[in-house]
């Protein structure tokens, strides 16, 4: 499905952002012929540009990190339409001039006024923004027109920031209107979890408390934080990620079949499991953040994070954090969700184990099962997206030994599709109008209402260290040891 006529706004476009994701997303839905051919692309930043100047800059970004490949005729026909408008979020003059803009565009680009608005920049600046779009009357939608705005997390630092600011976007923008971005929720795999428990009558009647022993939820980087010293000190770890990305990924392992695939009925079923989270009595034993120091990663030394560049020497953010869960519902009551986050461990990799219980009697002698596991199934939302099931089999040969197997599915080896970045799905759902991947306010403010009371225990203490390059502190592994279970290798 192509979109309507429309523009996209960009606030912002000098980040790292849209640079990275954003323009190259524009050119590949172009690329892929899914943006309507009466598209205008806008930028607004302080930068002293011109239209020329941000048309360059967009194609470079394009030409860079475009999943498609590049095609300069597709480039040519988007920068006709592409314009730069100069200015600060509290002037007046420039918000008139893009308001005048978006109606030039419409009589000579022909987009019918339909608009999608993309903040990608910090929460702070959302009140000035928003007011000036207010106040140009920007916000509006009509029966003529939509108006839609895009806004990235973290949304808020807590439940009483997160209802401030979702009541002043409220108050601008119909609540149809407004799509909280939570990118993993645009990564195939993500969407698929949906399709292999929906879609198939093999793993439903085993998905539950019944046959699933503990679940683990992991997001991990190898990665440091990068250039985001600033950001990343007033954030952290479970502001960052865990609030958002890991908590829409427990929500979709633990929700009910929904009565059908729309929006409306997707983000209920997901905001029964957010409000059945429970976070754990004993935090000191089950609620564990780390901080990165020096060591090694793929033969090279990383510095730790106190180190980094705008990072304070005694700076108590953590870089990783790990807990444990309930979801208190007939399906889950009684199994462990165990999140974990962090930057600089071994290697980059997300994925959603669930690991089942234990035969309750094995007829074999209890040497020859020495190497048997709990049975698991994997989805490995990045990299290597995929779906891995581990079981017992026999090991050749004259004697009866069991041992741990697993068989594979491979995106990259059933689909030559190539699968369209996270962003790029996204930014076509928002021009389509198509809510069901976005969090709703409720589950936004659900998710916090998870956090506050980790973050409120943190807030006493220090992270405990560990060292770049291992898979985060002794005190998460001991977390689950002490429930004679053990973190995944992946
Ligand atoms: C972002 C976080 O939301 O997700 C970053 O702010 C993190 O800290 C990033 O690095 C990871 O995204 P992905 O898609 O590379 O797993």
């Amino acid at each position: 499905r192509v979109p309507e006529p429309c523009a996209l706004v960009v606030f912002g476009i000098t980040g790292d952002l849209a640079r990275k994701k954003l323009l190259p997303a524009v050119y590949d839905l172009a690329n892929r012929g899914l943006l309507p051919t009466n598209f205008a692309l806008l930028g607004f930043a302080r930068r002293d540009w011109d239209d020329v100047d941000f048309a360059e800059l967009s194609r470079e970004a394009a030409r860079q990190h475009a999943r498609t490949p590049w095609r300069e005729e597709v480039w040519e026909r988007l920068s006709n339409s592409v314009r730069f408008i100069q200015g600060s979020f509290d002037d007046d003059d420039a918000f008139d001039e893009l308001a005048r803009t978006l109606g030039e565009l419409e009589g000579s680009h022909g987009i019918g006024g339909n608009a999608a608005f993309y903040l990608s920049i910090p929460p702070s600046m959302f009140p000035v923004v928003l007011k000036q779009m207010q106040r140009t009357g920007m916000a509006e939608s009509t029966t003529d027109r939509w108006r839609r705005v895009v806004v990235e997390k973290p949304f808020g630092t807590d439940l009483p920031s997160s209802r401030e600011l979702n009541g002043l976007v409220d108050s601008v923008f119909d609540a149809d209107d407004v799509f909280r971005i939570d990118h993993y929720l645009g990564k195939e795999t993500v969407q698929n979890l949906l399709a292999l428990r929906f879609a198939n009558t093999l793993f439903e009647p085993v998905w539950n408390g019944a046959h699933v022993d503990s679940v683990q939820i992991t997001m991990a980087e190898d990665v440091g934080i990068g250039g985001r010293a600033e950001f990343y000190e007033r954030t952290g770890a479970a502001r960052d990620v865990l609030q958002n990305h890991l908590l829409q990924l427990l929500a979709l392992t633990a929700m009910e079949e929904p009565v059908e695939f729309s929006a409306e009925e997707i983000r209920t079923e997901k905001l029964k499991v957010l409000r059945a989270v429970s976070v754990p009595t004993d935090m000191a034993r089950f609620a564990v953040r780390g901080q990165y120091e020096q060591g090694w990663l793929a033969g090279q030394r990383a510095k730790g994070y106190r180190q980094e560049d705008g990072v304070s020497e005694e700076s108590r953010t953590e870089t990783y954090a790990a807990v444990r869960l309930g979801v208190e519902t007939r399906r889950w009551a009684g199994v462990p969700f165990y999140l974990r986050t962090g930057k600089r461990l071994p290697r980059r990799v997300t994925e959603i184990a669930l690991s089942f219980r234990k035969a309750p009697h094995l007829p074999f002698a209890p040497t020859d099962t020495e190497e048997l596991g709990h049975n698991q199934l994997v989805v490995r939302v990045q990299p290597d997206e995929g779906v891995t099931l581990k079981f017992g089999s026999k090991v050749p040969g004259s004697v009866m030994e069991v041992r741990d197997v697993s068989m594979d599915f491979l995106y990259g080896e059933q689909f030559t599709e190539a699968s369209p970045e996270a962003y790029e799905r996204l930014l076509l759902d928002v021009l389509l109008g198509d809510a069901t991947l976005f969090p709703r306010n409720a589950e936004v403010e659900a998710s916090w209402a998870v956090i506050d009371p980790l973050e409120e225990y943190w807030a006493s203490t220090t992270p405990f260290p560990y060292r770049a390059g291992e898979w985060g502190p002794r005190a998460a592994d001991e977390m689950l040891a002490s429930e004679g279970r053990a973190w995944r290798r992946p």
